[in-house]
């Protein structure tokens, strides 16, 4: 008998309407286009607006959407995981939340994964063990944040990078050789202290100290984060394909956490991919943390052909990293 791989057999984005471009922040914070787009890679962004839409909106639009792409019925749903930053509340779990709301039923088991901006390739390959295995049939992983609800628009150095978005995948058995075939993951908590939001949790709950610090907001040491995910996320994409003996020609497309063009690039030069196989949208949404790497997949869906190699890499705080190589299925 042929094992069981997981494979992605649909795959749905939702972004958020209002766009905050770079011109726009020019007027809020002492930056320029200019600025942005040579040292990030972004022109604009989407930013959720609504009174009390969290992360669990965006996360309801892009599961709805798949479910109906794929003519799936909620109930068949045995799993969804949920990878998101930015959770509605502390608890219940965003995924509780993102499954009532598509109409999963009480069998469908759901929880959150919090790994930062790696938490969709976390996500996904906790989830595929769950296909592997043949415990479960159908699992939707999420990947949704609302980096607004944590960003202070004083920070210049934050505020033009992150924004708002959310991206769904559905999982189910393979056995014709496609799916994922293998993942490094990798985490490290000495980078806590270089990204992170300090307050809000049960360390340093919310005070009116806290407000007046400005702790509820992401704090990162840019230059530091920006020199780990350089180094980790390329080195991880490296062993990853070389341990699979794939060759630059063998990688149909690299698909990467969207945090800062210059990182990708490093990626991409590491295993000497040309330009035409980086899957880039950075431009259009910034870094939508547990968005980005399904939003670049339903961006750029239409390319893949049943059995393209693809390589999915991710860095984000923590710190945290990995790489995962998949056969697309279909
Ligand atoms: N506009 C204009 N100038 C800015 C700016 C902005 N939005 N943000 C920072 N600067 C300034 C800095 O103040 C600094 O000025 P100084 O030299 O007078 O002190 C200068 O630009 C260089 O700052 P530095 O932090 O070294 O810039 P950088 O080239 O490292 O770019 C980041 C800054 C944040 C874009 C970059 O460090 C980065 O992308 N880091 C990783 C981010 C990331 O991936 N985060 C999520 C993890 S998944």
């Amino acid at each position: 008998m042929k094992p069981i791989q997981a494979a992605i057999t649909g795959v749905q984005g939702y972004v958020p309407e209002y766009v905050l471009s770079n011109a726009e922040l020019e007027k809020m914070v002492d930056t320029t286009d200019e600025w942005i787009t040579s040292r990030t890679g972004i022109k604009e962004r989407r930013l959720l607006k609504g009174e009390g839409l969290g992360a669990s909106y965006m996360g309801i639009q892009a599961a709805k959407g798949l479910l109906e792409k794929t003519q799936t019925d909620a109930k068949e749903i045995d799993m969804l995981i949920c990878a998101t930053a930015t959770p509605d509340m502390v608890f219940p779990a965003t995924a509780n939340l993102i499954a009532q709301g598509i109409g999963c039923t009480a069998d469908c088991l759901s929880y959150d994964i919090m790994a930062a901006c790696s938490g969709f390739l976390f996500a996904l390959t906790t989830a595929s063990k769950f296909i592997e295995t043949g415990v479960f049939k159908k699992i939707i992983v999420v990947g949704t944040d609302k980096m607004s609800s944590i960003i202070d628009y004083t920070d210049r150095q934050t505020c033009v990078i992150f924004g708002d978005g959310a991206g769904a995948v559905l999982l189910e058995a393979n056995t014709e050789g496609n799916g994922l075939i293998d993942h490094i993951l990798r985490s490290d908590g000495a980078g806590s202290e270089f990204l992170y939001m300090k307050a809000g949790g049960s360390r340093y709950p919310a005070s009116t100290q806290t407000v007046a610090n400005k702790e509820h907001y992401v704090t990162q040491h840019g230059s530091v984060v920006f020199k780990h995910a350089v180094k980790n996320m390329a080195d991880t994409s490296y062993e990853l394909v070389q341990r699979n003996g794939l060759s630059a020609d063998e990688i149909a497309y690299l698909v990467p956490h969207q945090a800062n063009l210059r990182i990708i690039d490093a990626t991409a030069e590491r295993l000497g991919l040309n330009p035409n196989k980086v899957l880039i949208n950075i431009q259009r949404y910034g870094n939508t943390t547990n968005g980005t790497i399904p939003l670049c997949l339903w961006d750029f869906e239409s390319q893949f052909k049943k059995g393209d190699n693809l390589v999915l890499a991710a860095f984000g705080g923590g710190f945290t990293w990995g790489a995962a190589y998949l056969k697309w299925a279909y």
